[in-house]
This record gives structure tokens, sequence and C-alpha cells, in this order.
């Protein structure tokens, strides 16, 4: 079963292993400053026991910004992201946030289908913005006054 709450001190290990997977991972030390962070909002899923994914966001005068966002790898298609993503618009619209913004690089097709079925909207292209491998980087909104999610 699903459950999905505010990350712990003592879940950052096991987020830092699932974020190794992921291009332009954060490293431990970047985890554990994000965890830190005042206007960080930092959230993981997991499946009885078990951390399956997580993700962080700066939260400031009404406006959420998605800053990394991963599912375990094994785990990834079957759901998990979009719940979890589901949920923290839902906590963000409750705390009347109006937009919610992130970057995704533009080859990334899992995560762009994903932020286009929850209804985010592509507004400005960075071309070159990503490295390792070089990709444009597709900066997209949601709006929260509008959105149904
Ligand atoms: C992007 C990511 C978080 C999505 O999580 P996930 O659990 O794999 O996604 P879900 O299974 O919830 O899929 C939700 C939707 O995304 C889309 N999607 C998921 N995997 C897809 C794939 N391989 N190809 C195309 N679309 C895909 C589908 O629209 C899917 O909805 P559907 O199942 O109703 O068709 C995950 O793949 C991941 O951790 N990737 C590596 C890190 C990363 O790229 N993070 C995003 C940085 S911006």
């Amino acid at each position: 079963m699903a459950t999905i709450r505010k990350m712990a001190q003592t879940d950052l290990v096991q987020c830092a292993r699932i974020e190794e997977s992921a291009l332009d991972a954060w490293s431990m030390e970047q985890l554990e400053e994000e965890f830190e962070n005042p206007v960080a909002q930092n959230f993981v899923i997991q499946n009885e026991e078990r951390i399956v994914g997580f993700c962080s966001f700066h939260y400031s005068c009404g406006e959420a910004s998605l800053n990394t966002f991963t599912i375990h790898q094994a785990m990834r298609g079957s759901g998990w992201g979009k719940k979890l993503l589901s949920h923290c618009i839902a906590y963000f619209k409750e705390k009347q946030a109006h937009m919610i913004y992130l970057e995704v690089r533009s080859q990334n097709q899992s995560a762009c289908a994903l932020y286009e079925k929850l209804g985010f909207q592509q507004v400005q292209v960075r071309k070159g913005f990503y490295k390792k491998p070089d990709d444009d980087a597709l900066c997209m909104i949601l709006n929260l006054e509008e959105s149904s999610c």
C-alpha cells in the first residue's frame, strides 16, 4: 500500500540511493542541505516500509518549484510517480499556492508525459541547459488556480 509523507532525516540514505539512478542526480550532501533548507518541502512515497521515491520543492510566496523527483529504477512505470506528484499538487493547492514550476530534459519522455498528463504546460525552452548528455530544458508551469487535479 502506498503511503506519502514528509521526508524524515532517517530517509536520506535510502533517497540518496534511489537518486543515484537519475541523470543530474543530487549528492547526499545536496539532499542533506535541502532537508535543512527552510523553504524546502520534501516528500517520500513508500510501499509498506520501503521508500519507492521522493521529490523536493521550494515553496515561497505562493509559488512552488519542483527541484528533484525520482522513483526507484525498478519501480518506474507502475504509477508511483503519478501518485506522489498528484499528492504534492493537492498539498500545494491546499496551501493556496497559485502555481508549480519545473524544468525537465526535453528527451525525458516519461517525465514529460507525466507532467503533461497532470496539466503542466510548457512556457519556455532553455537551449543547451543540460550537459552530460546535452539537452534543452523545457520550463513547465501548472496553474493551480485553473487545475482540476
Ligand atoms: C519521471 C519519473 C519520476 C516518473 O515516475 P513513474 O513512477 O515512472 O511514472 P508513473 O508510472 O506514475 O507514470 C505516470 C505517467 O507518466 C507517463 N509515463 C511513465 N513512464 C513512461 C514511459 N516509459 N514512456 C512514456 N510515458 C511514460 C505516462 O503518461 C504515465 O501515465 P499512464 O501510466 O496513465 O499512462 C520516473 O520515471 C523517474 O524517476 N525517472 C528518473 C528521474 C527523472 O527523470 N525525474 C524527473 C526529473 S524532471
